[in-house]
């Protein structure tokens, strides 16, 4: 689905549903699978645009990647070659810079590129790093922007602390630590999703975590099988839609429940709303459960520290939701999310400021006081999938106005089928 959408639906949500696989491990199992020294079987991988940017450019490194019946399998090559072209990482920041730490230790050039929202997203915060363990590389804009040059070559393990909590540069250094000589590494603020490390230890090279630092050994992984669970921030919209609309009972089934990705669980509890798990299982070392979400009398609700990296990319929606409950939600320590698809905080708070929201900005955060019965809106999605579901959920809090969204094309890069499980959930007005 491309071009502009008009949504008009009408709540209350009800139903079970599941939803994609996780983007953040569906990206690593194919590119662990690429290092590894046999064959991974993926299952549950997310079929998007982001997964299948990360699935050309391993191919472009020499691994052979098939489809078999529901399973993705990836062969790796003795060991990764030289791309022959520019690898184009599409929409995903992930991409390039889980593969920036990889190329680091791939003797030769490569160069690392995507669409107009990456082409503008920072790379200096994996170009340091690198080259401190001894790769050569460079950008666009004083080292600022892709295109990214990796030139690779023999690495060394170095001690990192990063200033901002972020799973991509700790992943591309850990990565960029399994061809390094000695011991790598990385210490953050405060805990980022830990997919990568759980993944390494599944596939034989052991990581040590002691608070929020992570130390990797070089190695070579084994190949193995990684089972997807579903995308809690795929989730996170029909959660929150469930959450405020009155009436609501949604059930996502198989959801990832990894402690570092379910801040947006705590904060619907926290607001009011009935959150409930069922089912829980651990399948590939990470965990998973039948996630339930009622509607409540929400209340606001405070969000910093820690919280933020747990719930970061869920926060668009979570403005959202903000503008349904009672009081003054406040959202701070999230500078983060200027640096996404879109300068999140920007998007969001311009397009519900328009929509009737009584929002102030920050430059790490916003306040929301709510409730506030939204307006339809014309909204700009600015190749940011997030602001656009976002947006989709944002109608559901209309007297069944018009939200129009100018062009959804960028729902494809994490949930082709989104507007139809949203639809699913949903009763249609006549
Ligand atoms: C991701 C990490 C986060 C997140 C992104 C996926 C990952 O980015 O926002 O959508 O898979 O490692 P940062 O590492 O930049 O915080």
């Amino acid at each position: 689905m491309a071009g502009p959408l008009a949504c008009r639906r009408k709540g209350p949500l009800r139903g079970a549903v599941t939803v994609p696989g996780d983007k953040s491990i569906s990206h690593r199992a194919l590119i662990l699978g690429a290092l590894a020294s046999g064959e991974t079987r993926i299952g549950g991988i997310l079929e998007a645009g982001d997964v299948r940017s990360t699935r050309r450019a391993v191919v472009g490194l020499g691994a052979a990647v098939r489809d078999e019946g529901a399973e993705v399998v990836v062969t790796p090559p003795p060991r990764l070659a030289e791309p022959g072209d520019v690898i184009d990482c599409g929409n995903s920041g992930t991409s390039l810079r889980l593969l920036a730490g990889v190329l680091a230790g791939v003797p030769g050039l490569a160069v690392l590129t995507g669409d107009a929202s990456l082409r503008s997203r920072p790379v200096r915060r994996v170009v340091d790093p690198l080259r401190r363990m001894g790769a050569t590389l460079s950008a666009r804009d004083g080292d600022r922007l892709p295109p990214l040059v990796v030139r690779g070559g023999a690495l060394r393990g170095t001690r990192h602390a990063l200033e901002v909590a972020s799973a991509q540069v700790k992943s591309a250094i850990l990565l960029a630590g399994l061809a390094a000589e000695g011991e790598t590494s990385v210490e953050e603020p405060a805990r980022s999703r830990d997919h990568t490390e759980r993944m390494l230890a599944g596939m034989g090279v052991p990581v040590r975590v002691d608070g929020a630092r992570v130390t990797v050994a070089p190695g070579r992984l084994r190949g193995g099988r990684v089972d997807v669970p579903g995308d809690v921030s795929s989730a996170a919209f029909f959660l929150c839609a469930a959450a405020g609309v009155p009436g609501s009972e949604v059930t996502v089934r198989g959801l990832g429940t990894n402690p570092t990705r379910t801040g947006l669980l705590d904060v619907l509890e926290a607001m009011g709303a009935g959150v409930s798990l069922s089912g829980q299982a651990e399948m590939a070392g990470e965990p998973r459960a039948d996630v339930t979400v009622r509607s409540g009398e929400l209340r606001a609700a405070e969000i910093r520290g820690s919280l933020v990296p747990r719930l970061i990319d869920e926060l668009p929606v979570v403005m959202v939701l903000a503008t349904q409950a009672r009081g003054r939600t406040v959202i701070r320590d999230a500078r983060e999310l200027r640096v996404k698809e879109s300068d999140r905080l920007a998007a969001m708070g311009e397009t519900l400021a328009a929509a009737g929201a009584r929002i102030e900005l920050f430059d790490d955060g916003c306040a929301i006081e709510g409730p506030t019965r939204l307006r339809g809106v014309p909204v700009r999605t600015r190749l940011d999938h997030r602001i656009a579901m976002s947006m989709a959920v944002a109608q559901l809090f209309t007297d069944g106005e018009e939200v129009a969204l100018d062009d959804v094309a960028c729902v494809a890069t994490s949930f082709p089928s989104f507007f139809d499980v949203l639809d699913s959930l949903c009763v249609r007005p006549a």
